[in-house]
């Protein structure tokens, strides 16, 4: 069979990866993929982004499945092209993918159907939310309306970090974040500040049956000890201890099940990756930070080392509504990932620094790649998210041990990474 993987980064690759292990599969298309992808001889690059030209591709290679990994397609509703033309893929709708999408529309819809999360407000005029930020206090939290790659929002522990946060967000008017604006109007989501630990919770669903996957644990600030801006995400372990079976059963109950069912009463029928961003407080009760729709980037890359099911197998249980006569198989040890950015990231990250010293693949560590492109002698940096190391251990240490032994080894100028992921399991 043939398989297709849409997107360019480290959870695309760690994506292809599992997928080319499957004995059912003969090739893994990757478009457009990245250099990492290029050089796996498992894995073929289709220097194609347009959606149209991919679902064209899609059917005269007779792909048996297509999987997307980025939000920009589904919320360009590329799962909706791709079934209008009978073709067979797994991710949510257009209408779907606006519980990532739009903040807007994930709150409100939150409140509707009672699921744990922040209080808030939305906002269109600036005045309005400068006076609800003075009345609120700080800490608070700002968010820019509409897709912003992670970095829309300002956890603000002070008034003037608010003040600051929503000028920039409502009056930047060149745009220099690069939201994409819905309804081509900035809008905020000011919200209340939640306490806790957070966790990435990602289930599958089928429209009807869900199946949750290993629970993981992202590290968003850019620097050692969560200092410094929020970025994609610097690094990822799985499991999260914080997510206790306890815990589990609460977040299957009290978010994943009633948004699942909030989505079809609004007559939507969400099928694809649902990702829940929970923070989980001190007496363990769970709330949405964020929804995503798909998978997370880098939480896929230690949850793919961890899991043993063939993911094609899963992929057709999951287009065909059968997820029910799935469960999954993880591998008992500990998954961990470090992100090495490129000097310059998040707000500039630089290209073309040649990558040199990369190991070669070992069943226990892998180097996926995200933001990087072939070059005439070897891989060079292309994005701000270069690669993810990852790596497997019997504990979060070991794991943590092993994957920082490979990075050492591998060099780019400028390479930025965090010295500490995985810390708060290590703690506990
Ligand atoms: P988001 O894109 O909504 O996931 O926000 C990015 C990051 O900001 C989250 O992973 C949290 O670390 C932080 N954050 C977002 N909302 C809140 C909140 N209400 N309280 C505390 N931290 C938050
Ligand atoms: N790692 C966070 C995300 O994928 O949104």
């Amino acid at each position: 069979m043939k398989v297709l993987v849409i997107g360019n980064g480290g959870r695309e690759h760690a994506l292809a990866w599992k997928l080319a292990q499957s004995p059912k599969v003969q090739t893994v298309f990757v478009a457009p993929g990245n250099g990492g992808t290029a050089a796996d001889p498992k894995l073929t690059n289709v220097g194609l982004t347009d959606y149209a030209a991919i679902a064209d591709f899609a059917q005269a290679e007779k792909v048996a499945v297509t999987v997307v990994g980025p939000e920009g397609p589904l919320a360009g509703g590329i799962v909706d092209l791709f079934r209008a033309r009978g073709l067979r893929v797994f991710g949510p709708t257009q209408a779907a993918a606006q519980l990532e999408s739009s903040k807007a529309f994930a709150k409100a819809f939150m409140q509707r159907h009672h699921i744990p999360t922040a209080a808030f407000e939305t906002f269109t005029d600036a005045k309005a939310a400068h006076a609800y930020v003075d009345a609120q206090g700080a800490p608070i939290v700002i968010k820019a309306d509409g897709l912003a790659a992670g970095k829309g929002v300002v956890v603000a522990m002070s008034l003037p970090q608010a003040h600051e946060a929503i000028d920039w967000m409502l009056s930047d008017s060149d745009n220099k974040l690069g939201v994409q604006h819905n309804a081509g109007q900035a809008r905020v989501v000011i919200e209340q500040f939640l306490e806790g630990e957070e966790a990435s919770f990602i289930v599958m669903c089928d429209g009807k049956n869900v199946v949750s996957l290993a629970t993981s644990q992202d590290h968003k600030r850019l620097l050692d000890d969560d200092q410094g801006p929020n970025t994609g995400g610097m690094g990822a372990y799985s499991p999260a201890p914080v997510v206790t079976p306890n815990v589990h059963a609460k977040v299957m109950h009290e978010i994943i099940h009633p948004t699942i069912a909030g989505m079809a009463k609004d007559g939507i029928v969400f099928t694809g990756f649902l990702y829940a961003g929970l923070m989980i407080d001190s007496s363990g009760q769970p709330r949405t930070v964020e929804f995503n729709c798909r998978m997370g980037d880098p939480e896929t890359q230690p949850i793919m080392m961890r899991l043993k099911s063939d993911l094609f197998d899963v992929l057709m249980h999951a287009t065909d509504g059968t997820l029910d006569k799935v469960e999954l198989e993880w591998d008992r040890r500990v998954a961990l990932g470090v992100v090495m950015a490129a000097a310059g990231y998040p707000l500039a990250p630089r290209k073309g620094d040649p990558i040199t010293h990369l190991p070669a693949d070992a069943p226990d560590a892998m180097v996926f790649h995200a933001g990087t492109a072939p070059g005439s002698t070897g891989p060079v940096t292309a994005g701000g998210r270069v690669l993810c190391v990852t790596a497997l251990g019997d504990s979060v240490k070991l794991a943590q041990q092993r994957a920082y032994d490979v990075l050492r080894g591998i060099h780019f100028d400028g390479a930025q990474y965090r010295r500490d992921i995985g810390y708060r399991a290590i703690k506990r």
